[in-house]
């Protein structure tokens, strides 16, 4: 990743390729933001008409790059729109700061370094910047990519802005401190989980993906326990075990835990990890397969906000369960018909061996329901529903404690992460009414992202609050980079995970 160091120099003494400075949309045009007093001295006072000449209007993720005078050390300005200026007391909204940090240190790719110059009041302002730059300058870098390039001799074009000097803050204040170390780790987090969802399908299988958290919690001090096929099968996982006997590929149920001896909450985080979703049986047609080595990206956003959790010491417990397998059809696949008995005795009639998803999180929402953690919130790319009723950026928040889910929204909106409440209406549930079981893994067509939520509601504990994000929309983005949003995996979920947990450990919720 990307290197985030803090400074003191004047945006126009710093050695650095390019100086980034914020421009607002205001009412007669762009306004620059403060931060870019140094370069628009440098400028003769000059730069609004300069950027005003070149078509710059501030608008939202709008880049302009212009040659530095004289008396800058940078030979580059890059421009970035901050969207509609705030109103006069007020400072920029967080989100739009991360944003434009996102789109210059896109903008600035295969460049080394970066100075940037955006309007930070305070230290919170800052850590969005810190964030947006490092989430924006991200993109997966299979190994090969580097080894080819220095092969050839090329420079490596797919190179990231290499490091990031974050100016008009205070390095030796703690807060300034705080809040750019946050973001750094936050970003490498949201960044691990984009790693892992662009990883193509044959080189993240279950085994893989658990030997990933294993190496991780050796790392970071975290205690992983990893069921195998065999444990699965003995500890009667029917949901994970029958979603995953098509594949050659066995799955894994991984338990990633983090403690703080003074922690008072428990934290359970459940992830969806189908590492390739091919439908089963019930085989998704060409042209709907393409994108699913992205259905584990629920499982990768738990991981990453485990880990997360334990690198800023939280004081809460935060246990991960990640519910690896691969849903392939082959002789051994489960056939629509089947039944399952689930882990803790709930029997399900398998219609469509495409809603696999609910089934390996019915077994880990039970399972992590027997140590009784104060909340539990599972994370998946659950239904094609969802993406239609909440289009590509925002997933769905639901739940069985509506102040608890209203927590989870509000958090996500905090941190920037694009969410909407959605409702469990009762009577969706005997949709799934089956002749041969407890109930059947689908239903109706209507509200069917609705009914998914429902069927994993059996799974969750008594008295045990639940949110359930279904993050099939924002979880991989297929068209242009936007703000901080790369194309592929977008660690979706991961920030709302993390603020979720530091919100706890302080007590703030319930
Ligand atoms: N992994 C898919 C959902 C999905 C769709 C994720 C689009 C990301 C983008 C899930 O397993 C699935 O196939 N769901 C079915 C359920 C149906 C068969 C009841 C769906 O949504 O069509
Ligand atoms: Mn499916
Ligand atoms: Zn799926």
């Amino acid at each position: 990743m990307s290197a985030l160091t803090l400074s003191t120099s004047s945006a126009a003494t710093l050695r650095a390729d390019a100086v980034v400075i914020g421009v607002a949309k205001g009412p007669k045009g762009p306004v620059v933001a403060a931060g870019a007093e140094a370069v628009d001295k440098a400028f003769d006072g000059k730069l609004t008409a300069v950027l005003e000449a070149l078509g710059a209007t501030g608008g939202e993720g709008e880049t302009t790059k212009l040659p530095a005078p004289s008396g800058l050390k940078a030979p580059v300005v890059l421009a970035v729109g901050l969207g509609e200026a705030p109103a006069k007391d007020e400072g920029f909204a967080h989100e739009a700061l991360r944003r434009a940090a996102g789109s210059a240190a896109r903008a600035l790719a295969g460049s080394k370094k970066a100075a940037f110059a955006l309007p930070v009041e305070d230290a919170d302002a800052a850590g969005a910047v810190a964030e947006g730059a490092l989430l924006g300058a991200y993109s997966y870098r299979p190994a090969r990519n580097a080894a080819a390039a220095k092969k050839d001799g090329k420079a490596d074009k797919g190179a990231p802005l290499a490091e990031i000097a974050l100016l008009g803050g205070k390095p030796r204040d703690k807060a300034f401190k705080a809040a750019a170390e946050r973001a750094a780790t936050v970003a490498e987090e949201v960044n691990r989980a984009r790693d892992l969802v662009n990883m193509p399908p044959n080189e993240l299988d279950p085994k893989t993906f658990a030997a990933a958290a294993q190496t991780a919690g050796k790392e970071f001090g975290l205690k992983v326990e990893v069921l195998d096929e065999k444990a699965l099968l003995k500890g009667g996982f029917g949901g994970i075990m029958g979603v995953g006997r098509g594949s050659d590929a066995p799955p894994r149920l991984v338990r990633i835990g983090y403690t703080h001896p003074k922690a008072e909450k428990t934290l359970a985080l459940v992830g969806k990890g189908i590492t390739y979703d091919s439908g089963g049986i019930s085989l998704k047609p060409a042209g709907h397969n393409e994108t699913m080595k992205c259905d584990m990206a629920g499982a990768a956003a738990v991981f990453a906000a485990v880990v997360s959790a334990a690198r800023l010491g939280l004081k809460v417990n935060v246990t991960g369960w990640l519910a690896l397998a691969e849903n392939m059809p082959s002789g051994s696949a489960t056939r629509p018909g089947d039944v399952l008995k689930m882990y803790g005795g709930k029997t399900v009639e398998v219609l469509n061996t495409d809603a696999e998803g609910r089934l390996v999180l019915g077994d880990a929402l039970a399972r992590a329901s027997e140590e009784n953690p104060d909340a539990i919130v599972d994370v998946a790319t659950l239904t094609g529903a969802m993406v239609l009723a909440l289009g590509n950026r925002t997933f769905g928040v639901m739940g069985n404690d509506d102040a608890f889910r209203t927590s989870v929204y509000e958090i996500a909106e905090e941190v920037g992460e694009q969410a909407w409440p959605m409702p469990l209406p009762g009577e969706l549930r005997k949709a799934m009414d089956s002749p041969v079981a407890d109930f059947a893994n689908m239903g109706e067509r209507m509200g069917s992202g609705l009914l998914a939520g429902i069927f994993l509601k059996e799974f969750v504990g008594e008295g045990i609050a639940w949110a359930h994000l279904d993050i099939a929309g924002p979880a991989y983005h297929e068209s242009a980079p936007y703000g901080y949003t790369p194309k592929g995996g977008t660690g979706s979920a991961v920030r709302t995970l993390v603020r979720l947990a530091e919100h706890t450990a302080a007590g703030d919720l319930g």
